[in-house]
């Protein structure tokens, strides 16, 4: 069948199947046809075998899709469960059958395993630590209360689990309870076959988030070490303290994320054993609870921007960056939706900058619009805030002309170049899942791959962005900030209330902060607080840089608006300049260069550096998180 047949076969069929999904576009690329609907979520992409798929396309509900998809008055919730079911999957299958038939096999013939996801059952008990029963008991010390009672009489005394042993397991290991250190005893004829202590620092130090989510990332290493399947875990003297749901919410996503090893691309990976943590002494109330499951969320989040970093850029492409934002709409359909922009609509947009960058590449620019809208019961009167992150999305950066070479430029590496998109789309799993009230968050993703070929551009091209300004190139490897120029002019026709932009964006903020600190740069200090505050509730680093107005005298191009890169010294602040004349100067606006956290050196593997603090930065702004 002709194409055009085809497609409007699609069109007919759709409408003819549900009154609320009318089709409003369709376009046709590389053999496949994309069918725009009024519900954006549902972009059916047709194989050119689409007349067998009719019948699919038949079974999407008629009643209303939209009400479809928002849960009504409880009274009519296990008939809206159904519907809702009923619309998720059909267009999923449709979505999945059409791209796994057509996909030829990527280069290297490559295929990512299904990922080995950490599957623990985490709870509070009320247990008494030395009653737990299982493979492990954890115990989390403080310092002073090693250094206070360093001989096991004194440890017995006051009142440590198994006080005895962890008192000779002090002195022989010369335990100080520094952050970190660890040290495990096999035991027998007791509870527990393995008794670990686990430092916490100082307590007056201790910041809560990091403190215990290293706790339980170290529960989990040495749960992984020894085999355990079960494990109990006890921070000795912090009974009774107002701060327990958040503890246990951080040993719990610790205990997660150190459990999680990325082995999709190994051929023969190991099992994850542990399967259940007890969080005792911390009390069983309903908040803990609530803090645990809101963890656990969170925890899957950073676990899938781990992934995204760390997938190889053979295999993330920008086209299956969008298809994964399309999955997180797909499973939280009650709350998402995605609008994926092909290049033509980026064209029609003007987004220059961004189709700039994407010009040599085989694989077209995929532009991924992500909407979390709340679900409320009656409509409120006090309007939502409405917030924009957008995530650098440079799924490979060669340099393009201004090639990456010579030892230091770290080419290898430039598969991380889309840290800014994972997180953001981290996030946006995060909080699709958590679904905090009153706030309506955009998730933006300009992807795209910066290589070399005949079709891409030149140092001295002259780029017109979305809001007409032009660009003298002066250099191809600073792509970032073109790519997000587009994104920013693009999130500020939203009206948002706040927009934060996360990038791997310069070397030179590497060379400013080290590997373990982001940049901030805004002009907002109001942005710069509630993002301090998030960062240091979710225990990442930042460090606000300046913006000096007086370095913008280096991006003035003789020939167009402005040139893209300004001298070596001062480079992230200057590429925050850049950033700066692309947004709406009355929206609050940061820009987090997150170059050096994203990647872990030593362990060479990615951080999921930022989703904690975006979404602890979404969460200040709500009114409220749904019920779990
Ligand atoms: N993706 C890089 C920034 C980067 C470099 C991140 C190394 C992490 C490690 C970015 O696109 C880039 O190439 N920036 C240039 C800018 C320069 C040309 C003004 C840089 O930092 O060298
Ligand atoms: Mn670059
Ligand atoms: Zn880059």
């Amino acid at each position: 069948m002709a194409s055009s047949a085809v497609a409007s076969s699609a069109m007919a069929a759709i409408r003819s199947s549900t009154r609320a999904v009318q089709p409003t576009s369709l376009s046709s690329q590389q053999g496949r046809h994309i069918v725009r609907c009024s519900l954006s979520s549902l972009h059916l992409r047709l194989s050119p075998t689409f007349p067998s798929q009719k019948q699919s396309l038949a079974f999407l509900p008629p009643s209303s899709l939209r009400s479809a998809l928002h849960p009504p008055h409880p009274s009519q919730f296990s008939q809206w469960k159904k519907l809702r079911d009923a619309a998720l999957f059909r267009p999923r299958t449709l979505v999945s059958s059409a791209t796994a038939s057509d996909a030829s096999l990527p280069l290297g013939l490559t295929r990512a395993a299904a990922p080995l996801l950490p599957q623990i059952d985490i709870s509070p008990s009320g247990a008494k630590p030395e009653d737990y029963a299982g493979d492990l008991l954890v115990l989390g010390l403080f310092s002073e209360a090693v250094t206070k009672s360093g001989d096991f009489q004194k440890l017995t005394a006051t009142g440590v689990p198994y006080g005895e042993l962890v008192g000779e397991l002090v002195q022989e290991t010369d335990f100080k309870g520094k952050p970190g250190q660890t040290a495990v005893v096999r035991v027998s004829g007791e509870k527990v076959k393995r008794v670990a202590i686990v430092g916490l620092g100082s307590s007056k130090e201790s910041s809560v988030a990091a403190g215990f989510r290293a706790l339980g990332q170290a529960l989990a290493t040495i749960a992984k070490e020894s085999k355990a399947l079960s494990a109990g875990v006890a921070v000795v003297g912090r009974e009774g303290s107002d701060q327990n749901p958040e503890i246990a919410g951080a040993i719990a996503a610790g205990a997660v994320l150190g459990s999680y090893e990325d082995q999709r691309f190994k051929s023969e990976p190991k099992p994850i054993t542990l399967a259940e943590v007890d969080i005792l002494g911390l009390g069983t109330s309903k908040e803990l609870k609530r803090a645990i499951g809101v963890a656990a969320r969170l925890a899957a989040g950073v676990i899938l921007t781990k992934q995204l970093v760390n997938a190889p850029p053979n295999i993330l492409t920008p086209a299956a960056m969008a298809e994964v934002a399309e999955n997180i709409a797909a499973a939280h359909a009650d709350v998402m939706t995605v609008k994926i922009l092909e290049k033509e609509e980026c064209e029609q947009l003007g987004m220059g900058a961004y189709l700039g960058v994407s010009a040599a590449s085989e694989l077209p620019p995929k532009f991924i619009h992500l909407t979390y809208t709340p679900f409320e019961e009656e409509p409120k009167k006090e309007p939502k805030k409405k917030l924009v992150i957008i995530g650098k999305g440079l799924t490979f950066d060669s340099g393009g002309y201004n090639l990456k070479a010579g030892p230091g430029s770290m080419i290898e590496q430039m598969k991380f170049d889309m840290g800014g998109a994972g997180a953001a789309l981290g996030a946006a799993k995060a909080i699709g899942a958590i679904q905090p009230e009153g706030v309506e968050v955009h998730f933006i993703v300009a992807a795209c791959e910066n290589m070399i070929s005949g079709t891409g551009m030149r140092p001295g091209d002259i780029l017109t962005a979305s809001n007409g300004k032009t660009i003298e190139v002066n250099n191809t490897d600073a792509e970032g900030r073109l790519t997000l120029a587009d994104a920013l002019v693009y999130a500020c026709k939203l009206e948002p209330d706040a927009i934060v932009d996360l990038a791997t964006l310069t070397g030179a903020c590497i060379v400013a902060l080290g590997g373990d600190i982001a940049g901030l740069f805004t002009p907002f200090d109001s942005v710069a607080e509630e993002l301090s505050a998030a960062a240091k509730a979710a225990g990442e680093k930042f460090w606000r840089m300046p913006m000096e107005e007086a370095y913008k005298e280096q991006l003035k191009s003789p020939i167009a608006d402005f040139v893209n890169t300004g001298s070596r010294a001062g480079g992230s602040i200057t590429a925050s300049l850049f950033l700066k004349e692309f947004v709406d100067e009355k929206i609050p606006w940061a820009h987090l260069d997150i170059a050096g956290p994203v990647w872990n050196e030593k362990k060479g593997g990615a951080t999921g550096f930022a989703v904690q603090t975006l979404v602890r930065w979404v969460q200040s702004h709500a009114t409220a998180a749904a019920s779990l």
